[in-house]
């Protein structure tokens, strides 16, 4: 294997990068952004590690959640302290219906670069380069606001600090006020019998937390809390600039998240990102789609843990619900038979997409089938799901049809915000929380 290096993707195929029509500005970007401090710290990412190696083993789960594409627009107090809520409320129905600890890794803080299907769209007769996430090109259609800007990348790691310290403020200090019976927002659930178990099982987890808050003052139980940040990987030049070797270490690590994901695009072998993924210490994701073998699975997994690390890789699997009772067993016997031990999470958004009233959507039924599958094949194979990957926001939107509101394909017009994938809105996410504890 030749030597690494944080540039030596270079020298291999790189789908899904930006084509910048000025080189010197990107060159000057990566410069900067190369002398910037990074945005966490090596110790946070070794302990992740270890989480993660505990979730492999089936002793903690993993619920990783946040935007398709995050905004640069929503990098607002508001919004951040409703996306933070909702997944740590989550997390505490989890650990309630686990009996486990939970990690919580937001899809936050840097979420800014999506891969597309087509490089180009038509909009309103004119053909445009696609959106690709707030740190490439502007969602606007229009052929400026569409052309990639290098000055985003640098955007992306302000804003991306700004969001991640408020994060660890509200988590360190400000937050407790989440365990109040009020910040339960529980009207959504029609007082049928159907969900009579979960009002039961919410106030259930509020006297916990308030039992918890008597024995050691509210601060206390908030001050245990730990959260993670992760994106994709995939502008690699940005993310080769917030690349950094430890001096203790002498390792490298990207220092912009503690947890980077490979998607389903761009995880070919011998392509660049597997590449540059290939040298960094942070625990990875690698994305699976139906289409997955178990050779290839195989194949990547040395590539990007040669000396079996724990903790380091987690299989995101995403193969839809009608796909994943056929491609999941074959890829669990393929791990298992090699001896490895992974982090399997299942992502229940992205292999159930359709396209509704002209609008990308995804069905709430159909989402809870593929995590019921999941649950089920693992146990069946004798393996363990450690864990979820979703894509949710605390706002309420109307992106995904179904749940207890019974939002339909008429309601999509409605608050329909996301720039990129449909997202389940507050009242789909905690309702899913609910339903997991039964699956777990
Ligand atoms: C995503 O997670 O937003 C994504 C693009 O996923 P995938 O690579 O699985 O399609
Ligand atoms: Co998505």
């Amino acid at each position: 294997m030749e030597t690494w290096s944080p540039a030596s993707w270079r020298a291999k195929p790189a789908l899904q990068q930006p084509r910048y029509g000025d080189e010197r500005q990107l060159a000057q970007v990566l410069e900067r952004l190369g002398r910037m401090p990074p945005l966490v710290a090596v110790g946070e990412i070794e302990r992740l590690k270890v989480e993660l190696s505990q979730a492999a083993r089936g002793e903690r789960f993993v619920l990783q959640g946040g935007d398709c594409a995050e905004r640069f627009d929503d990098c607002t107090s508001d919004s951040v302290q409703r996306k933070l809520k909702i997944l740590l409320q989550m997390s505490l129905v989890l650990t309630y219906g686990a009996r486990k600890p939970v990690t919580r890794i937001g899809r936050l803080a840097g979420q800014f670069a999506k891969p597309r299907s087509q490089d180009t769209e038509v909009v309103n007769g004119v053909s445009l380069p696609v959106f690709r996430g707030d740190n490439v090109n502007a969602l606007e259609a229009t052929a400026a606001g569409r052309a990639p800007d290098p000055l985003r990348l640098e955007r992306g790691y302000f804003i991306s600090a700004s969001t991640l310290n408020y994060v660890r403020a509200l988590v360190s200090g400000g937050f407790a006020s989440l365990q109040a019976a009020e910040a339960w927002q529980l009207d959504f659930m029609p007082s049928t019998s159907a969900y009579q178990g979960y009002r039961d099982l919410a106030h259930r987890i509020r006297d916990a937390i308030d039992y918890l808050a008597s024995l050691g003052g509210q601060a206390e139980v908030w001050r245990k809390v730990d959260f993670y940040t992760s994106h994709e990987g995939l502008v690699l030049p940005g993310e080769e600039a917030l690349t950094r070797i430890d001096p203790e270490r002498r390792t490298p690590y990207n220092l912009s998240c503690h947890f980077l994901w490979l998607g389903e695009r761009t995880r070919a072998l011998d392509g660049a990102h597997v590449e540059y993924f290939r040298g960094l210490r942070n625990p990875i994701g690698i994305k699976l789609g139906p289409k997955a073998q178990g050779d290839e699975v195989l194949a990547l997994l040395d590539r990007l843990d040669p000396e079996r690390e724990p903790g380091r890789i987690t299989l995101i699997t995403r193969m839809g619900h009608q796909g994943i009772a056929e491609a999941l067993p074959r890829l669990i016997r393929s791990v298992k038979g090699a001896g490895r031990t992974v982090v399997w999470s299942c992502d229940p958004m992205h292999g159930n997409t359709v396209t509704v009233q002209g609008k990308k959507t995804r069905d709430f039924l159909q989402i809870t089938s593929e995590l019921e599958q999941a649950f089920a094949i693992h146990r069946a194979e004798g393996s363990v799901l450690g864990g979820v990957h979703f894509e949710l926001t605390g706002d309420n939107v109307t992106e995904c049809v179904g749940g207890a509101e019974g939002l339909g394909p008429l309601d999509l017009a409605r608050s329909y915000e996301t720039g990129c994938d449909p997202r389940l809105n507050y009242t789909q996410s905690l309702e899913m929380a609910f339903a997991m504890t039964r699956l777990l």
